[in-house]
């Protein structure tokens, strides 16, 4: 096992109605609020109205129309603008991930003096971030429990992961019921995501027999409460499940003393996105079983077996590759039979700029020091692989 330090600060308030708890969370942490939130959804919800109600005594400046794969301009400079202006104490995002990870930034831009990019960039470490508390309603991205956001930059096709302890929330408060509301899509694609950061996890040279449970029992169970939420979307079983499931699996619980992973398939997915829009849980979902194609070899094979047989009950007598290829196989039915497009062409993506994103992920995201590791080279094929 390898050493290790872990510390996550955030408080996690869970359940029906508990979002009444909102202004005895906020009141500490200070009077003047930007309020930050994407299209409408929680307009919709009625979280809106419900927030500014149980917010009456607080100032409020708000931050509306966070876009998916939030935008550094205009989103993240406009809130920074207005957190200096007004001279804002805490943040309070109410959204999915993208509208979290939209106010880490902000959180640390508005402490900053220079140009907040630099510290997305990791030119400038963060000195100081605004404190922020969340109310999540879309079950995906972990980002009510981590201590990143991921940001793109749309002039230069960036989209970083800007991690930072100062960034973890105070407080996430975690009513499944505002879940209900999300499409079929979303709870497919926020399924494929957090099963993708298990996998980034349990895909490694060295690992243990609890971090295998755990990451196995994640797999499980997020595969059947999703198939639940499709059926029922207003399971709340189902939906507080995955909810908590998606919560553990961006930060770091899962992998405890494990051997790194280079989270291969998110340094992919993040230039499919940063180019085209797409949906990140969608990217996910499309790249894994063809990253898992490529990387299954004599080195890899064991822990496919492992997967195999604890995750889909694969017959453990089989041959080994015998065994890999159908937990890669059932890995891919798994994606299909949530209703998500499994070939890049579906979500508008062609040959035409493979070569240039292989080339940008190559340079970027460090992947040949990944569990198995990929050259250009290999990024390219996967890509192709996955058209
Ligand atoms: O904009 P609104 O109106 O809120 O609508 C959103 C958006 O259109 C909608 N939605 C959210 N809650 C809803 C709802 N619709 C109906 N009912 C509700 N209750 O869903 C759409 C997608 O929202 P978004 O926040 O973009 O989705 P998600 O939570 O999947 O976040 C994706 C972003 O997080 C990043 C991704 O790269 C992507 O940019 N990630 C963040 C991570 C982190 N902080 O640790 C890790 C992940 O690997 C990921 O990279
Ligand atoms: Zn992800």
């Amino acid at each position: 096992m390898q050493n290790f330090e872990y510390c996550t600060p955030t408080r996690l308030i869970f359940g029906k109605g508990v979002v009444e708890r909102l202004p005895d969370v906020m009141k500490p942490l200070g009077k003047k609020v930007l309020l930050a939130y994407g299209s409408g959804s929680i307009k919709k919800l009625g979280l809106y109205d419900k927030v500014k109600n149980l917010m009456k005594d607080f100032e409020i400046i708000e931050l509306a129309n966070i876009q998916p794969n939030p935008k550094y301009d205009p989103s993240v400079l406009e809130g920074v603008r207005l957190c200096k202006e007004h001279q804002v104490e805490v943040i309070l995002a109410v959204g999915g991930g993208s509208v979290l990870d939209c106010t880490k930034a902000i959180a640390a831009g508005a402490k900053y003096d220079g140009d907040p990019w630099d510290l997305i960039s990791y030119k400038v470490k963060a000195q100081a971030a605004l404190p922020i508390v969340d109310i999540l309603t879309l079950s995906a991205t972990g980002s009510e429990f981590d201590s990143g956001g991921v940001i793109s930059r749309t002039e230069t096709n960036d989209k970083i992961g800007y991690l930072d302890p100062l960034l973890y929330p105070v407080c996430s408060i975690l009513d499944p019921t505002y879940t209900f509301s999300v499409s079929k899509k979303q709870t497919a694609a926020g399924c494929a995501d957090a099963m993708n950061h298990v996998m980034e996890q349990y895909f490694v040279e060295d690992s243990t027999l609890l971090n295998d449970g755990f990451c196995e029992a994640e797999l499980k169970s997020l595969m059947v409460n999703t198939r639940a939420c499709l059926e029922n979307p207003e399971d709340y079983r189902a939906r507080a499940e995955m909810m908590l499931c998606c919560t553990y699996g961006c930060n770091r619980i899962l992998s405890l003393g494990n051997s790194p992973s280079g989270w291969p398939c998110h340094g992919i997915e993040h230039a499919l996105s940063a180019y085209y829009d797409i949906t990140h849980g969608e990217g996910l979902a499309i790249i894994t079983p063809r990253w898992m194609k490529h990387i299954l070899n004599e080195r890899t094979v064991d822990r496919f077996v492992k997967y195999g047989v604890n995750v889909f009950g694969i017959d453990s007598t089989l041959g080994k590759f015998e065994i890999a290829e159908r937990a890669i196989d059932e890995t891919y039915r798994f994606f299909e039979s949530i209703g998500i497009p499994m070939h890049l062409r579906e979500v508008g993506i062609d040959d035409s700029r493979i070569d240039e994103m292989a080339h940008h992920i190559a340079i970027n995201e460090g992947l040949e020091q990944a569990y198995a590791p990929l050259t250009e080279k290999d990024i390219k094929e996967i890509l192709l692989a996955s058209l």
